[in-house]
């Protein structure tokens, strides 16, 4: 019989929000009539900005026409969009970004997990915790830790403990690892990192030959100016980041699949033999293999977003969503309920009401309110006695689920 990859056993039983997917099921049938409204996973739920359909429905009678038709794309991504994210997102910011170290993707899950297929099997690897559970989960597969504790915890893997005492940002590790996690604006936490944090981590990157992998997915909903969008805003991280990024929160694509990965030409990884070697060429020779590229249609939608309609349409969806995270946190602190987050993104992380466990809340949210929230405990041990609170919904939901949470809970 074909064996099978061990790792996957070590996994702790589901991905979280398939959990939180299975006992939202199993109470909306026992309670069928119950109006439950979700603020658990950040999926969007307004549609679709103008400028997008209209670009992507354009694209579609482009592919209606054998002139205009487009077969396989390039795997990277179309060049007029690279072209478009390199200036808007990055050089327009002082990074020093081309259009070729960018590679147009489905998602910035997926990458997250893929990119692992470029690096060695022997890094050290740092998360914090809490963290998003994708990082965790995908070096448990490719068999990068040991069994997890009875707290969740991998062997193998730094754990750094982030809490409002360190306003949820990790202190710098005194010990060298590798590959270093991060993600600002931080989900689950909705925390955001100063200049100067970042460059006390691409200081430590590059003294320690490490490569910080930065997820950026949620940068649009930065309010402050004086915070970084991207981690290349600081200097020297050419040559020790990779950053993710997404159009799935800002533009409403999480149905629709478009994200990026940006890979420095200068950023480099040691070879066996001791050589180093430009993870550039690597990622493009993965995607290349096993990646066919975004379709046109989605990509010319991307691109729309670009354009000065599809900027003020993302800037009101943002104002939206962020209009939704002021509406939760302001209720909630009404209600003496501590919160964190949800000022420069789209999340706000609650201290639980009267130290319930994060898994107590969560049911207790849905059986008395039918509002469904995510545990914190569910983004690692340090998340207990947390919950977290998407703002993705419309606006009636959010106020009525704010309605129902504080006329239950007042501490
Ligand atoms: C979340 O709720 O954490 C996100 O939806 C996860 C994701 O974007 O994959």
């Amino acid at each position: 019989m074909a064996t099978i990859n061990d790792n996957y056993l070590k996994l702790k039983a589901g991905y979280l929000f398939p959990e939180i997917g299975r006992r939202v099921a199993a109470f909306a049938e026992a309670n069928p009539d119950a109006p439950i409204i979700k603020l658990g996973i950040g999926d969007v739920t307004e549609p679709l900005p103008e400028a997008c359909r209209t670009a992507m429905v354009r694209a579609v009678e482009d592919m209606g026409d054998r002139d205009s038709f487009k077969g396989y794309g390039p795997e990277q991504g179309y060049l007029w969009l690279r072209e478009k994210v390199a200036q808007h997102d990055f050089q327009s910011r002082g990074c020093d970004i081309d259009a070729s170290e960018i590679f147009i993707s489905d998602g910035s899950k997926c990458d997250c997990g893929n990119i692992l297929d470029i690096f060695g099997s022997n890094n050290s690897i740092a998360v914090t915790d809490p963290v998003y559970p994708v990082y965790v989960d995908t070096n448990v597969m490719a068999g990068h830790t040991g069994p997890a504790n009875e707290n969740g915890e991998y062997g193998g893997l730094t754990y750094l403990p982030i809490s409002a005492e360190n306003a949820f940002t990790a202190s710098i590790p005194s010990e060298k690892v590798d590959l270093i996690y991060l993600c600002f604006p931080n989900n689950p936490t909705g925390a955001v990192a100063s200049k100067e944090h970042l460059q006390a981590w691409v200081h430590y990157a590059r003294a320690h030959g490490s490569i910080i992998l930065f997820d950026a997915a949620y940068e649009a909903f930065i309010t402050d100016p004086a915070i970084p969008h991207s981690i290349y805003e600081i200097e020297g991280a050419r040559d020790c980041a990779i950053e993710f990024r997404s159009f799935s929160k800002n533009a409403g694509f999480t149905g629709t699949r478009c994200a990026l990965t940006v890979v420095p030409k200068t950023l480099m990884g040691k070879a066996a033999d001791g050589s180093d070697v430009a993870l550039h060429s690597l990622w493009n020779r993965r995607q290349s293999t096993k990646f066919n590229g975004v379709s046109y249609i989605v990509q010319r939608g991307a691109e729309a977003v670009y354009s000065p309609e599809g900027q003020a349409q993302t800037k009101a969806l943002i104002d939206f969503y962020m209009e939704n995270a002021r509406i939760i946190r302001e209720q909630l602190t009404s209600a003496g309920i501590a919160v964190y987050g949800g000022v420069n993104a789209p999340y706000v992380w609650v201290k639980t009401p009267n130290d319930l466990s994060s898994w107590d809340f969560f049911d207790k949210l849905l059986h008395s309110c039918h509002v469904v929230g995510t545990p914190g405990s569910g983004f690692g041990a340090a998340g207990e006695g947390y919950f977290r609170i998407s703002a993705f919904n419309s606006r009636d939901n959010v106020n009525e689920a704010m309605r129902r949470v504080t006329e239950k809970f007042r501490v």
